[in-house]
């Protein structure tokens, strides 16, 4: 697949703003070339709900990414999810009116185009049409028809809306921060580009990114997206839980979880104590280990459990040969696949980006697959030529000025 030479990613997280600059070596291998981190702000269960503390989130953390890679962002592929996501699988019919030649890429896209068809309300839109399969006069399904002969052409492909409002608000809030948007992505796929083995894609497999307030979903089978969902329960619930029974700071649980915590609770725990912030006078006090860990199994039971009616409702528990991959910050939490794995009976593992050249100890971790994902998205170029690909970038001696300047003009321009 052709690739485009530089790109830059903004992961908009519940906790979190990741940006990612990447490009390709001589060798058309991925190199991260920057990285700009910054606490979210304006954000609640995945989507903006307060779109000056989003932007200056972004703001800062864009900064952050320009400083590191020596350019100036212009534009950037976004990351999307929040439970306003919808997705269903569609079918596409056409004709091949001269059965002698051969299927074409026009052909191709044809078929595409009425397989992505689907009625929906004036207050969503469409995101992605992603193939999944080709079938020529109805035979055996074929990864793709071109070169191929027959007199009809099917097509099937998931697709993914959205609520107008909701990615509306994403893109105010990243072109606010200077930066224009080139693509918005859904986060569960960008994800699943950064830490699925091609074995586990073809064999099945469900990604599952546990963030600070989503869970998103993607299911692989026969290499392609057969379903993807978002739910709104994640590691925030985790820590509210400790804060609210422990009687914490939320900042005293939330370390507590991070550091000592697992998804398990063992008997031998109950020697051990765990030292916490608490409200009144005491400033430390100390709590067993145990408790921590019973408060977190349960909260991870039922993140697991709602992962599990989901992709049972939908069908494919029993399909998935390679299991659960799982990814997102809060995938980190010790023992979480070895709980997955007893509760849904399928093999789990803890994914985190692979592969790629200047990958650094933080962005090589769960919580940054999506960011790095969306890089290695962007740079598959999917839809642009690649004379447009390295317009988004600008030497970075001008700064933030200039990008703002270059925004405010973008903002002048009668569109
Ligand atoms: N070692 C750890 N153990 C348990 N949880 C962890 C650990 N490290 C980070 N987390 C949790 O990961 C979560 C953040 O994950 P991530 O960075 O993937 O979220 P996000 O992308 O900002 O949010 P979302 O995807 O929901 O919008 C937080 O709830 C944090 O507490
Ligand atoms: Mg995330």
């Amino acid at each position: 697949m052709r690739k485009r030479s530089t790109v830059a990613a903004i992961d908009v997280g519940s906790t979190k703003v990741a940006v990612i600059v990447g490009g390709v070596t001589e060798h058309g291998d991925t190199r991260i070339l920057g990285v700009g981190v910054a606490p979210a702000a304006g954000l609640s269960r995945g989507v903006i709900d307060n779109i000056q503390s989003a932007r200056e989130s972004v703001d800062v953390a864009v900064e952050k990414a320009e400083q590191a890679c020596g350019m100036r962002i212009l534009s950037a592929v976004v990351g999307v999810s929040g439970g306003h996501i919808a997705s269903q699988n569609n079918r596409g019919i056409i004709a091949i009116p001269d059965r002698s030649r051969p299927i074409s890429a026009d052909d191709r896209s044809r078929v595409l185009e009425s397989a992505g068809q689907i009625s929906i309300p004036t207050n969503r839109q469409v995101l992605h049409v992603i193939p999944r399969g080709y079938w020529v006069e109805g035979t055996d399904p074929v990864s793709d028809p071109v070169g191929m002969y027959g007199g009809r052409l099917d097509a099937e492909t998931h697709i993914v809306t959205g609520a107008v409002s909701a990615i509306q608000n994403l893109t105010k809030c990243v072109e606010g921060a200077g930066v224009q948007v080139d693509d918005v992505v859904l986060e569960s796929v960008a994800s699943a580009t950064s830490v699925l083995q091609e074995q586990e894609r073809l064999q099945g497999v469900a990604m599952v990114d546990i963030g600070g307030s989503t869970t998103s979903i993607a299911v692989y089978e026969e290499g392609a997206v057969t379903h993807t969902a978002c739910l709104p329960i994640a590691g925030s619930h985790l820590t509210h839980d400790l804060a609210r029974v422990l009687r914490c700071p939320w900042e005293s649980a939330e370390e507590v979880k991070c550091r000592y915590g697992a998804a398990y609770a063992s008997p031998e725990m109950a020697n051990e104590t765990v030292e916490i912030q608490a409200f009144g006078t005491q400033t430390q006090k100390a709590v067993s280990l145990l408790h921590v860990c019973e408060i977190l199994q349960a909260r991870s039971e039922e993140i697991l459990e709602m992962v599990a009616l989901e992709l049972k409702r939908a069908g494919y528990l029993d399909r998935l040969a390679a299991g659960l991959v799982l990814t997102g910050g809060s995938s980190q939490l010790r023992g979480l696949a070895d709980v997955a794995e007893a509760r849904l009976g399928i093999p789990a593992r803890v994914g985190r980006p692979h592969g790629y050249s200047g990958l650094s100890d933080l962005i090589g971790t769960p919580a940054y697959a999506t960011a790095v994902g969306l890089v290695e998205y962007a740079l598959q170029g999917r839809q642009r030529p690649l004379e447009s690909l390295t317009t988004g970038f600008e030497p970075a001696s001008s700064g933030g000025f200039f990008r703002r300047l270059a925004s405010l003009g973008r903002a002048l321009m009668p569109q």
